[in-house]
């Protein structure tokens, strides 16, 4: 790959997805690239490039998809889970006692854990939620960990990482060397294609919002600029989830953290907490959920 080769991959990277490669990065891209270039029968990346700069819109499309990182796993980093259990959903379910809905976005859902180790933690609260109608919007760049995701067939590796043991025995059924999750779960989770860099408004507004391990590859002014249109889509007592890796310090003001809950964030504009994991009640704004349905 020539650095002229280069240069053009990393800026259609960064337009395309956000992106954010440094100028060292060339064997990741070698990693990705050529065995894509091959399947497509190009004898290389500079063949590759000539055929995206010649208009080739699908095989630019598979391009940015083979540069994203899917890594996940089933309750990840398990804190997070921890806190929406013992924290953030009893406060809603006395928040929106009157309502008795709850929407949650998982924004860069990748293969499906993520939002799936939501849903099981829903379903875990049992009686607090019963009767409820809850929502959860699973969303990515790539429409190949979507599709996977809607299968909801995990491999025994996948099944391994993070997930306990009664919860597979309680919501998966296992075909052969695979693993089906249950139609009930697979059911609490609506997919979308979703690029975070492009306008996220029509989804409606959320109580909860997990954006876990993706904007670490962006630049910090994408950062900003992301941060700043999710926290127009959260309530104003919503919650933000990052990864474990992130924060928005030195980022964006939208955001302040959740007492004594690693990760979690609120709006700024967001009602002080009274009593630990209890949030105080706020008269809450109309919300627009038609076009997510
Ligand atoms: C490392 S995975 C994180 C998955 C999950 N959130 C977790 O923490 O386990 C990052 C995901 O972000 C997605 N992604 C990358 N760029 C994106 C963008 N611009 N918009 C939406 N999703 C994106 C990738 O396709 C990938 O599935």
């Amino acid at each position: 790959m020539t650095p002229q080769d280069y240069e053009y991959l990393r800026k259609l990277l960064k337009e395309r997805s956000g992106l954010d490669l440094s100028a060292d990065k060339q064997y990741l891209v070698e990693s990705r690239l050529v065995p894509l270039a091959r399947k497509a029968s190009l004898a290389g990346i500079p063949e590759l490039v000539q055929k995206m700069k010649a208009g080739a819109e699908a095989l630019t499309a598979e391009v940015v998809e083979a540069m994203t990182t899917n890594e996940t796993f089933f309750f990840r980093d398990k804190l997070p889970f921890d806190h929406l259990k013992e924290a953030v959903l009893p406060a809603l379910a006395q928040a929106r006692a009157a309502r008795r809905s709850l929407r949650i976005w998982c924004a860069a859902s990748s293969t499906g854990q993520e939002p799936y180790s939501i849903a099981m933690c829903l379903k875990e609260a049992g009686a607090m939620l019963a009767g409820w109608r809850t929502e959860i919007v699973a969303t990515d760049l790539s429409l190949a960990v979507l599709e996977k995701s809607k299968a909801g067939i995990f491999s025994q590796f996948e099944v391994q990482r993070g997930l306990p043991i009664q919860m597979l025995v309680k919501y998966f059924t296992q075909n052969g060397e695979l693993w089906q999750l249950n139609a009930d779960i697979r059911g609490m989770v609506q997919h979308r294609q979703l690029n975070l860099l492009q306008d996220f408004s029509h989804l409606g507004t959320f109580d909860v919002i997990f954006c876990r391990n993706v904007l670490i590859y962006f630049d910090q002014d994408t950062k900003a600029k992301i941060f700043e249109r999710i926290s127009r889509m959260l309530e104003p007592d919503g919650v933000l989830a990052l990864g474990a890796a992130e924060s928005v310090v030195g980022i964006t003001n939208a955001f302040k953290p959740y007492p004594d809950r690693r990760g979690l964030y609120r709006p700024n504009a967001a009602p002080t907490i009274v009593r630990p994991g209890v949030a105080t009640l706020v008269p809450q704004a109309p919300r627009s959920v038609a076009s997510a349905r």
